[in-house]
């Protein structure tokens, strides 16, 4: 299959919903990471994203909507802070779990009695869900465990070839995931961490947990299981206490031919002076937007790649430490 990549105007929408009506992907942007788009009430064209992706069977997807789209078509009863939590932060990277009213494909939600319903704020997207306007299911638009894709490049990479359309809407200024918020219990609970942090929810709904995963129980967001976000390359990771070990892992790469990279924030650079580093910015947010960007630069030109924990680990950072920590293997 050809797979073409278009900029969004109204010829590429038209055919973009002509694809959807069909039970076919669309591959488009959004504020956070390319999304891989099917009608979300269509069984056979929501398997088909499974398939493409390699994305394990008891993974559920998110229910993509437009502003105007209501909501209540899809959710049942929600809580009074879930409409204030609305209110506050969609369109936004917020995706917000609800108890279904089963009118999606059941695939979407893996048979859970929930789902997941985001409403995300790049016009691209908007774009596109109007144009359709239909509920769209869509994953992160990357081969599965691959790095999430953050430019119309990236899902080329992965999924060229397997698709018939990629809206190109430039880079995702968010560059994260959204954060997921189970809204079904008397106070939300973040079931991932993401630019709208725990702290902000909480001001908004009164209280706000994180739930995090205790050995052997069955998680209550099946994603979390998964090692995600790796790139395709060797790596290791070191924590601040450990610098020196990390320079002595990097000479020994380079003694032995190879080209090792550095990945830290922009403080910590002097330090490794004479190696290459990639640089992922000094503000929390910065470092959002550049993670995956720089991840999947070091599959180009990296033998080892040697990521050095940034020092703050709070607010937006704890959404960025997941998904660093995650894609070198290290305990989330
Ligand atoms: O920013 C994003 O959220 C991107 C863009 C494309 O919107 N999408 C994305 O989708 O990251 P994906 O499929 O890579 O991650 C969806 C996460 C998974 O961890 C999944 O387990 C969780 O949301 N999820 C989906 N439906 C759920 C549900 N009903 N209950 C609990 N967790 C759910
Ligand atoms: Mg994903």
């Amino acid at each position: 299959m050809k797979t073409e990549l278009l900029p969004v105007n109204a010829a590429s929408l038209a055919y973009a919903k002509e694809l959807i009506a069909a039970g076919e992907l669309v591959a488009f942007h959004t504020e956070t990471v390319y999304g891989l788009g099917a009608d979300a009430r269509n069984g056979e064209a929501v398997a088909k994203i499974f398939r493409t992706k390699g994305r394990p069977a008891d993974n559920p997807l998110i229910a993509h909507i437009h502003r105007e789209f209501d909501i209540h078509r899809l959710i049942g009863v929600d809580p009074p802070y879930a409409k204030a939590l609305r209110e506050a932060f969609l369109p936004g990277p917020l995706t917000m779990v609800y108890p279904s009213k089963g009118k999606v494909a059941e695939a979407v939600s893996c048979g859970l009695e929930t789902l997941a319903v985001r409403v995300p704020s790049s016009e691209t997207a908007q774009a596109f869900l109007r144009a359709v306007d239909v509920p769209v299911a869509a994953p992160s638009a990357n081969r599965s465990k691959h790095v999430s894709p953050v430019t119309a490049e990236h899902v080329m990479a992965d999924l060229g070839g397997e698709i018939p359309l990629i809206l190109d809407g430039g880079p995702c200024t968010g560059g994260i995931e959204s954060t997921v918020l189970d809204c079904t219990g008397e106070i939300p609970l973040i079931l991932r961490e993401g630019l709208v942090t725990r702290e902000m929810v909480a001001e908004v709904a009164g209280d706000c947990g994180v739930y995090k995963l205790r050995a052997g129980e069955k998680p209550k967001s099946p994603g979390m299981a998964y090692r995600h976000y790796a790139p395709r390359v060797k790596t290791a990771y070191f924590p601040q206490g450990e610098l020196a070990s990390a320079k002595a892992l990097l000479r020994a790469e380079s003694e032995a031919g190879g080209k090792p990279f550095v990945l830290c924030e922009s403080e910590a650079k002097p330090y490794f002076g004479g190696y290459p580093v990639l640089d992922l910015g000094a503000s929390p947010e910065e470092m959002a937007a550049r993670l995956y960007r720089l991840l999947r630069e070091a599959e180009t030109c990296a033998t080892l790649l040697v990521a050095i924990e940034p020092r703050e680990k709070e607010g937006v950072m704890a959404g960025v430490l997941n998904r660093l920590r995650r894609a070198f293997g290290v305990e989330a």
